[in-house]
């Protein structure tokens, strides 16, 4: 049977309905728009990270065959706001404004030319001399001015510091999370293109109403002036939920040329000007009763940020919400460096977070002597501690029982350092995944045609996590149609509303307002159908009547039916519309809404070498309701690998004598390859959850990589004793 035969509907597994158009090239990617007349800029960023240009010669990149204009402080092509709202985003973009540098990868020109080996080659002839300024660039000895971010609250329940004094089994440790950098496999890249007053950019976002917005502000157009189109991402992992320089400034040009204009950043000019992870010291201090039952819990983040830009990682969060204790503390702080701005990246918070909490929780297990299981089903939240509510669902429970089951934990060795495979020592680790629950307001419309297809709509993204077949099986459910008959549009500002596709909200959010939508096409149908005497259905009850196969019929006789097609061609206009605002209710002040996860991993270790290699992995999950099973495994299968990446790899490395960082590519910033990466299990526990949305859906896409780190240090220092608190575990650290 071919996939269009099967009944579709959510929780079916469907191939990507882009997959082909994917493999043969035909998905338009940003930097694959074609235009008439198309320049191309090359940035050139700041080699220095704090100082300002004294110099900059253009004349030899000038003379370049091809070159149209080199642009910088002195020469900015166009103006830029400076009205309140807009004045955060320019001051922060550094939009040539002036001649200041606030960090090493900052963009300070940007050559434009007939060709992108023109535009290459003036970028290297442009001499730029510098006014040095003293800076920092390291988070761990600057702590001391780590200060109390403007919005963060210090969370405090009960009285932490006595109970932790007074208890019996306690673990206090420090640990670091390194600055990582996204490194998505789709470039950041844009083309700007202006039809008169109008702005078109064709770009890789994972906001096009956000970006429209954004740069209308920044450039002081209308908001309709402004669209912005995204319909393929390769990859963004939080890093393009926000506009950066590149975008207003190849805009700006744009203009200025009254030509389109190309920029795009290369690999090596990722690292800075387009966000990072910001590194962490985070200290866990967790105390028990002698039977395991946690009493106490503090979580204390500090997290590197920008001098210009105020971001938390919120590392802290979770320790004061999934698991029970009468006292616990969880605090923020942030040190300002002279880096490039940090900002959400995978899973933000919670990927570093768990990453602590997890490894404390593993050492107090250790400490009591108890399983790592055991102690964490003896502490197993009945209700989110943070807010004191009830949880909207809650399998956790399940996760730790069916995970441990299928990897046979039951054989583990609670010795560490005693279990080996010839030259190599093997351990075995676990760790909670959790993450949080959001839903945001989402609009969709959906356009049913004479030929009986359906197109469903909105400004939503899918940045390779599944949108397009995720919202067909939403879409192809509620209208009992195949995947072929229905059409998602997405990632284009004109469409209806959609929020940013971050914090692994897209489908309780716009999958939410997709089914809504069909739903409101179908009873728009239908209406149609019993109000017409030419249907077969005139005079029916809209109750009685349902979708089937492309026709609507009667629920108790199927034989009275009519297709869709039929009851469109009546219409005026040839086509059935239907439109829904959706957003979200009082659940978020009545219920608790989470993800959870158990990781279960087998390492092992050369003896000898040091060398970590993670060789088995099984996993289970509570994400609500699975949309496609397919992709959602996909993005389990992603969190997963980026979580060994954190656990064993990623690094960006600042050279604190320089303030530069020194590993800006990827064969110097390690992320994992196949080889790094084998047998991934993935298991579904499906609860019900009738209160966090319609559709019952929790969302996916960064549970994976939370708790992952965790889970691998725990099997290093089970398979060598080694307690490693410093990320990424490298074989330095093991020997
Ligand atoms: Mo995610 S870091 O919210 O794209």
């Amino acid at each position: 049977m071919t996939q269009k035969e099967v009944e579709l509907k959510i929780g079916k597994p469907l191939d990507r309905v882009d997959g082909r158009l994917k493999v043969t090239g035909a998905a338009r990617y940003a930097a694959e728009w074609k235009l008439e007349n198309l320049a191309y800029g090359v940035a050139i960023q700041s080699t220095i990270p704090t100082g300002r240009v004294t110099t900059i010669s253009v004349d030899r990149a000038r003379q370049v065959s091809g070159v149209i204009d080199v642009f910088s402080y002195k020469n900015k092509p166009g103006t830029v706001s400076d009205e309140e709202d807009a004045r955060e985003d320019a001051e922060r973009l550094f939009l040539f404004q002036d001649n200041e540098i606030h960090y090493a990868g900052q963009i300070i020109a940007l050559v434009v030319a007939d060709n992108l080996t023109a535009a290459r080659h003036a970028a290297k002839l442009v001499n730029i001399e510098y006014e040095r300024e003293s800076f920092q660039t390291d988070l761990s000895a600057n702590l001391k001015h780590a200060k109390k971010p403007e919005d963060a609250e210090d969370h405090k329940r009960g009285d932490f510091k006595k109970a932790f004094l007074s208890a019996p089994v306690k673990v206090s440790q420090t640990y670091t999370t390194p600055m990582e950098t996204h490194n998505p496999l789709e470039p950041f890249g844009v083309t700007a293109a202006w039809d008169g007053d109008e702005l078109t950019l064709y770009d890789s976002t994972q906001g096009v109403y956000s970006t429209k917005q954004t740069v209308a502000k920044i450039l002081k157009l209308a908001k309709e002036e402004v669209r912005v189109l995204s319909p393929f991402v390769g990859g963004g992992f939080g890093s393009k939920l926000t506009v950066w320089a590149h975008v207003p400034l190849a805009a700006m040009a744009a203009r200025h040329l009254k030509r389109p204009v190309k920029l795009v950043l290369a690999r090596n000019q990722m690292y800075g000007p387009v966000g990072c992870r910001p590194a962490t010291v985070q200290t866990v201090s967790l105390a028990a009763e002698n039977d395991g039952r946690l009493i106490a819990i503090k979580h204390e983040g500090i997290s590197e940020t920008s001098k210009f830009k105020d971001y938390i990682e919120t590392v802290a969060d979770g320790a004061f919400s999934i698991y029970p204790s009468e006292h616990a503390l969880a605090t923020h702080r942030i040190v300002p460096l002279d880096i490039g701005e940090a900002t959400w990246m995978r899973a933000p918070g919670h990927a570093t977070g768990s990453y602590a909490l997890e490894c404390a929780m593993d050492e107090l297990a250790h400490e009591l002597k108890m399983d790592p299981v055991e102690f964490r089903l003896k502490n197993w939240a009945n209700k989110d501690y943070a807010s004191d509510l009830p949880w909207s669902s809650n399998s956790l429970r399940e996760c730790y029982r069916v995970a441990a089951e299928k990897f046979g934990w039951q054989n583990r060795n609670m010795q560490p350092g005693s279990k080996r495979d010839g030259s190599r020592l093997v351990g075995h680790g676990m760790a909670t995944a959790f993450h949080s629950v959001w839903r945001n307001p989402a609009s969709a419309k959906a356009i049913m045609h004479n030929d009986g297809t359906v197109v469903v709509q909105s400004a939503t993204h899918d940045i390779g996590t599944g949108t397009y077949t995720a919202l067909t099986l939403v879409a192809a459910e509620k209208l009992d149609l195949p995947a072929a008959s229905i059409k998602v549009e997405l990632g284009d500002s004109n469409l209806p509303y959609a929020p940013v596709s971050g914090g692994s909200t897209t489908m309780g959010s716009v999958g939410t307002a997709v089914a809504a939508v069909c739903e409101s096409l179908l009873s728009n149908l239908i209406s149609l159908a019993i109000n017409d005497s030419k249907s077969p259905l005139h005079k029916k009850h809209a109750d009685d009547v349902v979708a089937r196969r492309g026709a609507l019929c009667l629920k108790t006789d199927e034989s009275v039916r009519e297709t869709f097609e039929a009851i469109v061609r009546r219409t005026s206009t040839g086509q059935i519309e239907a439109s829904v605002d959706s957003k979200p209710g009082d659940e978020e002040e009545k219920f608790a809404m989470s993800t959870f996860g158990a990781h279960f991993v087998e390492v092992s270790v050369d003896a000898d070498l040091g060398k970590v290699r993670v060789e088995r992995w099984v996993g289970a999950f509570d994400a609500g309701r699975i949309v496609n099973p397919k992709t959602a495994r996909s993005q389990i299968l992603g969190g997963v690998t980026f979580g060994i990446g954190m656990a064993l790899l990623e690094h960006t490395l600042i050279d604190h004598n320089i303030g530069r960082i020194v590993n800006a590519d990827i064969a110097e910033y390690h992320i994992p390859s196949h080889a790094d990466v084998h047998d991934i299990d993935v298991i579904f526990l499906e609860p019900v959850d009738p209160h966090v949305n319609k559709l019952g859906i929790k969302g996916i896409g960064e549970l994976g990589i939370t708790g992952a780190a965790a889970a691998v240090a725990n099997a290093v220092f089970n398979a060598t004793g080694k307690r490693v608190r410093e990320l990424p575990i490298t074989l330095d650290k093991l020997l």
